[in-house]
């Protein structure tokens, strides 16, 4: 087996689960890492073996080394655009976190530059690899429910809660993040709904607010306003008719990370969520039964996806597309989507998605 050396630029919080997953991936090594942080270059290169010759704090640097063969990037937003703008022209397959970028206008220039260039690439909605999100899609895909008609989706998060009194961080500027929970929290919505129900959404309205509109700062302990939504709800219609409601916040409080989805069908309701991704509820009319009877479906764990290994796969040209896993046009769909949302709310309007160009 082909060894394939991973590069990985950002090493905070979600860089730290992408390793340790790679870990379990055989024929794969981590052979560079980039971050801007001299401390958490030191700290995980010391972990993972990485000697200090590929211990980078420029992501250009990393990208160009010719013995790295697949990226992994997992950096804040505003640098999203334009690692993957150099990973397509440098011809590197990369695995890249979502949201695809801080702005529509980003996606836009990364689209045509992709579709110009295309580079073997996936894109980090993780949730639709869960074997909960796995086996709703199938038992759709089988005509379980029937036609879909309606669903409700919600991700709920609390640590931004006034009780934490959380100090600011790059999440809350939009400078650096674009949007709040809708882009972090909301996309991942987005691709859940899409992805399960195989439809899209076409138009929306939708409201979004700050609920803690101001953060201490924790090296100056200075007053900061928070400039995006921390609470974004929409309501959606889907091209294949159905409509869906969905809200997301980070300050929920009693929620840890709620991530749900109920899709009510001509024939029953399905439910899926993370609070316990190895159970499904579903409600129908069983024969014999006088009343709709809701039953457990126990969900295989050999139902959940799992990307690194794919991408592991996808660097050594052993699988052209990547079955399952988000594209760098599926990121770019779900960006428009985000987009359509702020304008929905900035209009206090209904937005068509399509008209998005
Ligand atoms: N798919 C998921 O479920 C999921 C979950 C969490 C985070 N994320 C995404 O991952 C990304 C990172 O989030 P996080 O929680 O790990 O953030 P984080 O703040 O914990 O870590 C970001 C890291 O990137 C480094 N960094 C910043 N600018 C850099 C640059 N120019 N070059 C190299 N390194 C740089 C920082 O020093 C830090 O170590 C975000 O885009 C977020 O949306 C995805």
């Amino acid at each position: 087996m082909k060894e394939v050396r991973i590069g990985m630029i950002g090493l905070g919080g979600m860089a730290r689960y992408h390793l340790n997953q790679f870990k379990e991936v055989p024929g794969v090594r981590i052979a560079a890492l980039c971050d801007v942080s001299a401390e958490a270059l030191a700290e995980v290169g010391g972990n993972f073996g990485v000697p200090e010759s590929r211990r980078y704090q420029s992501f250009e640097a990393l990208i160009r080394d010719p013995e790295v063969d697949g990226i992994v990037s997992v950096t804040p937003n505003q640098t999203h655009a334009i690692i993957l703008k150099a990973c397509i022209e440098a011809g590197k397959p990369l695995f890249a976190e979502k949201p695809l970028t801080r702005t529509y206008e980003e996606a836009v220039e990364v689209l045509e530059l992709y579709r110009r260039n295309p580079v073997p690439c996936m894109i980090n909605f993780s949730y639709r690899y869960g074997a909960g999100f796995q086996l709703a899609k199938s038992l759709i895909q089988e005509g379980r429910l029937g036609r879909i008609n309606h669903l409700f989706v919600q991700y709920l998060q609390s640590w931004g809660g006034v009780p934490y009194n959380t100090p600011y961080v790059w999440r809350f500027d939009d400078a650096v993040a674009g949007t709040g929970t809708l882009g972090d929290l909301g996309s991942h919505m987005i691709d859940l709904a899409e992805y399960v129900t195989g439809s899209d959404i076409s138009e929306l309205q939708s409201i979004l607010t700050t609920i803690v509109p101001e953060r201490p700062d924790p090296q100056t302990g200075k007053t900061m306003a928070v400039r995006v939504d921390d609470f974004a709800c929409f309501q959606a219609t889907f091209t294949d008719g159905s409509v869906g409601v969905f809200q997301t916040s980070r300050n929920a409080i009693g929620t840890g990370n709620q991530h749900e989805i109920t899709i009510y069908g001509d024939l029953g309701t399905l439910h899926a969520s993370t609070l316990n991704d190895r159970e499904l509820k579903w409600t129908y009319a069983k024969e014999g039964e006088p009343n709709f009877v809701t039953e457990t479906i126990e969900v295989p764990a050999d139902k959940a996806l799992h990307p690194w290994r794919s991408f592991a796969d996808l660097v050594r040209g052993e699988q052209q597309q990547n079955p399952g896993f988000a594209t760098l046009e599926d990121g770019y769909r779900n960006q428009r989507v985000l987009e359509a949302v702020v304008r929905s709310h900035q209009t206090r309007s209904a937005v068509s998605v399509h008209t998005i160009k």
